[in-house]
């Protein structure tokens, strides 16, 4: 190895921390997920029968578990994304909620389902489902993985969740700190003395 590579492995942040999130508990495995998502998509079949249905995904968290479930999904299913201004590099949010991607396809009588990765102080969703509504979907629901009610600032609710958990944060299966962590395969706790980058 030259004295550059080496220089680079010791001074380079993304490679000092490259596999900490090894050392992050653990708090939803790949299995857990995929059973609960599993279930979710049943009852979306079950709720749909006979409908489509269109899936927006809020990028880039809700990337992975937008794939997985529509995998779980029989009904007829197309997808849409949407990306909206977000975290920022730290853990508390602004307060602004803010469209960056908007939909590609009109949603006007369609039955719309926003996935979400996690539904938290709900800004993001509050500020999504108001957006929606205005283009008069047919039916519009909301499915998170992950919910921490304990968060709320804004009044709402989803109708799919996966796991309602306490005021953790929690990266990896495309949840991220400072964009990093999303290709972790489970959802682990991120460590409270955890350095902000
Ligand atoms: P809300 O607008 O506060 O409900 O936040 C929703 C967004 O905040 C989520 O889509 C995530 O991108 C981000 N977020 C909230 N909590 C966490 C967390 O624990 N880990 C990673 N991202 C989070």
């Amino acid at each position: 190895m030259e004295f550059g590579d080496i220089l680079e492995t010791v001074i380079t942040p993304t490679k000092i921390h490259a596999n900490i999130h090894k050392d992050f508990p653990v708090l939803f495995s790949e299995q857990q997920i995929a059973d609960r998502t599993a279930e979710i998509g049943q009852e979306i079949d079950r709720d749909y029968a006979g409908r489509s249905v269109v899936l927006v995904g809020v990028l880039k968290g809700a990337a992975m578990f937008l794939a997985d479930l529509a995998r779980r999904i029989s009904v007829d299913c197309t997808f849409d994304f949407v990306a909206v201004s977000s975290y920022g590099k730290g853990l508390r949010t602004s307060g602004a909620v803010k469209l960056i991607k908007d939909l590609d396809q009109p949603i006007e009588g369609k039955n719309i389902i926003i996935v979400e990765d996690i539904l938290d102080t709900g800004l993001t969703l509050a500020f999504l489902r108001s957006l929606f509504e205005q283009h008069k979907p047919g039916s519009l629901r909301i499915a998170a993985l992950l919910d921490k009610p304990s968060r709320r600032i804004e009044k709402i609710d989803a109708d799919y969740v996966g796991f309602s958990i306490p005021n953790h944060f929690v990266v990896g299966y495309g949840m991220d700190y400072a964009e990093r962590f999303r290709n972790v395969p489970d959802i682990r706790l991120m460590p409270p003395d955890y350095p902000e980058l």
